[in-house]
């Protein structure tokens, strides 16, 4: 009894506190809708979920004052209408500079452990904050940029709402995006219609695709697992024969690393092309070519990459699968 007591005191106590911060975080009501079979989106504690932070780190998503030169957002590289990835193998970044890699989709970004394709990214909060002074990306200094917001009402209104009564911080254009990225939760394509009962959502030779995506034949969904369709991990997969990138060592130092990417999901990826780190392979149809050959030869190559045998229809019926991962809501 006294015990219980006390942890309610303690409990109002921590709500008293927050108030003060940070208004909106506490609300129990403002959750973030997802699919109900989808897995919870833990947030950080320091960063709870708050519709106002949504709202604020969407409208910052395609602000170009961000950016050094005022030339670009968040959404020049990550293009709304592409599901969040880009539509060229690599991307225009300030100046003439583009990117090295290829960018990826931010569907299911909450549920991601680790970030980039190589995993360097472990904290999405730390990474975006770093993003805004990254030469490869906005370039920028967090002064500059919080002198700019605070000269715009619309901003300081916003950002009065998002965290309260306290100044516009670099730190809280992190925080807002971070939460913004993590609302981009896709889980309605025909394929989940299919596996929530709706057993017309497939037409038969999506459901074949189906069937072969699952199978030990292919050994697709062994890395490309679950309903995120990743396993988070990574693998070499004979993309090339040789890798001027070599990812995943990178972050490790080794050897038997070089040449392995963080599996990408395969929701949306009718709306995601080029493919791969690179953007070497523009449709999907060179994809499952280079898998139906067994990769090309690699040292690090998964020992699941094999020559698979497809003949014509069954590729065709593996890429119409694929295409019935597309989510409506995302094709704007
Ligand atoms: C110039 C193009 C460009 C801009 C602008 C850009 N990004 Fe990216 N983004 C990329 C590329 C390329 C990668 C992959 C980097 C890697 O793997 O090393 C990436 C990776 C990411 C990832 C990790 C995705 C994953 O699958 O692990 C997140 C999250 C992200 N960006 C969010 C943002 C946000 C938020 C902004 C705006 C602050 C932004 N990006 C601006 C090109 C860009
Ligand atoms: C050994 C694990 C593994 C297996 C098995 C595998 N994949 Fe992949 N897949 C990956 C990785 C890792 C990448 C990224 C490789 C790269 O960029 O070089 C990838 C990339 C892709 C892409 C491009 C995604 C993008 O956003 O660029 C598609 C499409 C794809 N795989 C489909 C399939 C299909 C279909 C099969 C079965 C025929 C399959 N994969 C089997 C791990 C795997």
């Amino acid at each position: 009894m006294i015990k219980i007591f006390f942890s309610n005191i303690v409990f109002i106590v921590f709500l008293i506190s927050c108030n003060e911060n940070i208004t909106n975080s506490v609300n129990i009501d403002n959750k973030l809708i997802k699919p109900e079979d989808f897995p919870e989106v833990i947030f950080p504690v320091y960063n709870q979920y708050s519709k106002a932070k949504a709202f604020l780190g969407q409208k910052l998503f395609t602000e170009k004052l961000l950016s050094k030169d005022n030339s670009i957002s968040c959404a020049s590289c990550h293009k709304p209408e592409h599901a969040f990835a880009d539509n060229t193998p690599i991307s225009k970044m300030i100046g003439n500079n583009v990117t090295v890699r290829n960018v990826p989709t931010l569907v299911n970004i909450a549920y991601a452990k680790v970030f980039n394709w190589d995993g360097s990214g472990k904290n999405l909060e730390e990474m975006i904050y770093k993003d805004l002074m990254l030469p490869s990306v906005f370039d920028n200094d967090t002064n500059i940029i919080v002198e700019r917001l605070n000269q715009i009402p619309y901003y300081q209104e916003l950002f009065k709402e998002a965290f309260g009564n306290t100044q516009i911080e670099a730190y809280k254009v992190a925080y807002a995006l971070s939460i913004y990225v993590r609302t981009l939760i896709s889980g309605n394509s025909r394929y989940d219609r299919f596996r929530r009962g709706d057993y017309k959502a497939l037409n038969e030779s999506e459901i074949r695709g189906m069937n072969l995506f699952f199978s030990d034949r292919t050994n697709c969904s062994k890395c490309h697992s679950g309903l995120l369709f990743t396993d988070y991990q990574f693998h070499n997969t004979g993309t090339s024969t040789h890798y001027f990138d070599f990812g995943r060592f990178y972050v490790t130092n080794s050897n038997y690393d070089r040449g392995k990417f963080k599996t990408p999901t395969l929701r949306n990826i009718e709306l995601t092309s080029p493919y791969k780190h690179n953007g070497e392979q523009i449709t999907l149809e060179e994809v499952i070519d280079n898998y139906n050959m067994g990769g090309r030869p690699f040292i690090n190559k998964d020992t699941l990459i094999k020559e698979l045998n497809l003949n014509n229809s069954e590729k065709q019926d593996l890429i119409n699968f694929l295409k019935s991962l597309t989510d409506e809501n995302f094709k704007k």
